[in-house]
């Protein structure tokens, strides 16, 4: 079911992703690259690709990427990204993050960005990556993490249990397809137990424009108001973490990106 939500919504979302400014524009993407440092040769693998926008941003540093994702209408915006950057050297293929229709050990890198808050599993997710990755592999994360003592400190464990709760709640009114956001401890615990070496780590906090947040996903006029509603009535730890701001009409939030790099050993 919650892959069919995901399909339904990304489906018919598809064209707002490859303009959408967090996903096109994001610090994320160029910081992957310096972190990652890719080779000419290799091989990569970009898991819940979206538009494709980090696929396309490895692609002129790699021979060849290979842009997967569960929605089909979102590799349609990845072979039109493609396209209008001349990238001769990516390709596109239906998967499912848990279940990856590709050979052990055939890809050098795996990435994954601002997507496995939606895997129903994040550890068959890390798996799968870790199996089709090569040894001495790569594997490079971006998601949005939940509040806990390290995003989020001076607050009480309850306290933070029930802001990742309502963080969690406030993404899936949105997006009944937002599945959740993983707290920093838990993907680092999960990284390590899948078998991967974490060479780095760290937090890029991400201003978000809460009218084109709504907009991407077509938000109904009624569920923006709720949304509006959550921001402002959010309790301190929730509001410490999103820091809501309501200037001239505009209304901001923040959320908080993991990036994290770890290597099959060798
Ligand atoms: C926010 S978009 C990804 C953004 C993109 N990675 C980027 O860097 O711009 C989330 C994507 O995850 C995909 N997705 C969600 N669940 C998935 C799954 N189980 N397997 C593969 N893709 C999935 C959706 O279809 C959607 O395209």
């Amino acid at each position: 079911m919650s892959k069919e939500l995901v399909q339904q919504q990304f489906g018919a979302n598809a064209a707002a992703y490859l303009t959408s400014t967090v996903h096109a524009k994001g610090a994320s993407l160029q910081r992957l690259v310096e972190l990652v440092q890719p080779k000419a040769s290799w091989v990569a693998l970009d898991v819940a690709t979206g538009a494709g926008h980090t696929a396309a941003v490895f692609a002129p540093h790699v021979s060849r990427v290979v842009a997967s994702d569960l929605t089909p209408e979102m590799l349609d915006q990845v072979k039109r990204l493609a396209h209008e950057r001349g990238l001769t050297n990516m390709d596109t293929a239906i998967a499912d993050a848990e279940s990856l229709p590709f050979e052990d050990a055939s890809f050098d890198l795996v990435t994954c960005r601002i997507a496995p808050h939606h895997f129903p599993s994040v550890a068959l997710f890390l798996a799968e990556s870790y199996r089709v990755l090569k040894a001495g592999g790569i594997f490079a994360l971006v998601d949005n993490v939940s509040p806990d003592e390290e995003t989020t400190p001076g607050f009480s464990k309850a306290e933070l249990r029930d802001a990742a709760a309502g963080y969690n709640a406030f993404e899936k009114i949105r997006d009944p397809s937002h599945g959740r956001a993983l707290a920093t401890a838990e993907w680092i615990e999960l990284i390590e137990d899948t078998g991967f070496a974490l060479i780095h780590r760290e937090h890029a906090p991400k201003a978000m424009d809460f009218a084109s947040w709504c907009k991407t996903m077509q938000v109904p006029a009624d569920t923006v108001i709720r949304l509006r509603a959550m921001l402002d009535e959010a309790q301190p730890a929730l509001k410490a973490f999103l820091k809501p701001s309501f200037v001239d009409g505009k209304i901001g939030f923040m959320l908080d990106e993991l990036i994290a790099i770890a290597r099959k050993p060798a």
